[in-house]
């Protein structure tokens, strides 16, 4: 007899069982293997010292879920699995870079274990799996900023630097500075400039995007569009509203009265939002709450621009669940 609750439940089961396994088939480079060329799993396993046997159970545990298809000991992505490889990048940013945490959750529930105390999360995953969505995240926003003239650009919270250097890339006379307070991301934004060659127009600082005047003197020198893509909702985390415009005002008067900010963010869900349905915001939500990040509405972020003397021109869904862009003029 069906069991309408007990699959429900299983639905929750797989889910966890095929994402672990699809993020540790990512991690270990079988998904881009298997998505270029079938994969003699015997071969692969010997080529990276991996346990055939194990491999191959987990390779047939993605057959059974249409993940990956199966001739003889070859195995490739299935159709329905390459229809979903621009968007593999959700594993590591949105799964793996959170594990620390999750893994952990009991002791982190009951205060034994502390994020930002003796957990983090892994920022090499974050910048990782953004990059490798960089498609997928970037046609958009290339978009929304074709008509943005701009001298030189500063790439807040830069991450890998992808957005920076698509920016860059448009005109041979843009200059650019990349911040951020993590040593991986930064050397994964050096890595994405020196690959694009742009490592002469921009420089990366390692440094705080919410105390700009801490920075060398010149930095913004020349700077008239500021971009601050998924990392406002770190800085607003363990702020007041007033420390979080103050951000805000640091970043208009850098910019001067010309100048352009183009912010992307993740709305909050509202307390009374559905209950079902809802693909990624929850999930976004919960590894953020546990992670020193906070997010908040559209229309708070609005009005706290509005106070530090910013204007959104124009707002635009960002690419990426219930994203958002505005594109704001300093007032
Ligand atoms: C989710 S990632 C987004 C990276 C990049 N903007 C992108 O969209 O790919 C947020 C980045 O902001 C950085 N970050 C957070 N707070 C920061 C701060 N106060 N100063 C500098 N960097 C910060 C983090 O280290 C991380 O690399």
């Amino acid at each position: 007899m069906a069991n309408s609750a007990q699959d429900d439940l299983f639905g929750y089961t797989e889910a966890y069982y095929a994402t672990r396994s699809l993020l540790a088939a990512w991690r270990i480079g079988l998904l881009d293997a298997a998505q270029h060329d079938q994969v003699d799993i015997g071969d692969w396993a010997a080529a990276q010292d991996f346990d055939p046997d194990l491999l191959r159970a987990l390779a047939d545990y993605l057959v059974l879920r249409d993940l990956l298809e199966r001739d003889g000991d070859a195995y490739r992505l299935s159709e329905r699995a390459r229809a979903m490889y621009p968007y593999f990048g959700y594993l590591p940013s949105h799964v793996g870079a959170y594990e620390p945490i999750f893994n952990a959750l009991e002791d982190v529930l009951a205060r034994r274990r502390t994020y930002g105390g003796d957990l983090d999360r892994s920022h090499q995953e974050v910048a990782s799996g953004m990059s490798a969505m960089e498609e997928h995240l970037l046609g958009q926003l290339t978009r929304i900023t074709d008509d943005i003239r701009f001298h030189g650009v500063v790439d807040l919270g830069c991450g890998s630097a992808r957005l920076l250097s698509k920016l860059l890339a448009r005109e041979p006379g843009l200059r650019g500075v990349g911040i951020d307070h993590e040593e991986v991301a930064c050397a994964e934004a050096r890595r994405t400039l020196e690959r694009e060659g742009l490592s002469d127009r921009a420089t990366i600082l390692r440094g705080d995007a919410t105390r700009l005047h801490e920075l060398p003197a010149g930095t913004f020198d020349g700077i008239d569009l500021a971009i601050a893509m998924f990392v406002m909702h770190e800085v607003n985390y363990g702020r007041t509203r007033d420390e979080v415009v103050r951000c805000l005002r640091d970043i208009a008067e850098m910019l001067g009265p010309d100048g352009r900010l183009l912010m992307v963010e993740v709305s909050r869900v509202p307390a009374d939002g559905p209950r079902r349905g809802l693909r990624f915001i929850p999930e976004y939500q919960l590894t953020h709450e546990f992670s020193h990040q906070r997010l908040i509405g559209r229309d708070d972020w609005e009005s706290m621009l509005a106070e530090a003397g910013m204007k959104v021109l124009r707002t635009e869904p960002a690419g990426i669940c219930e994203a958002f862009c505005f594109v704001a003029s300093v007032a």
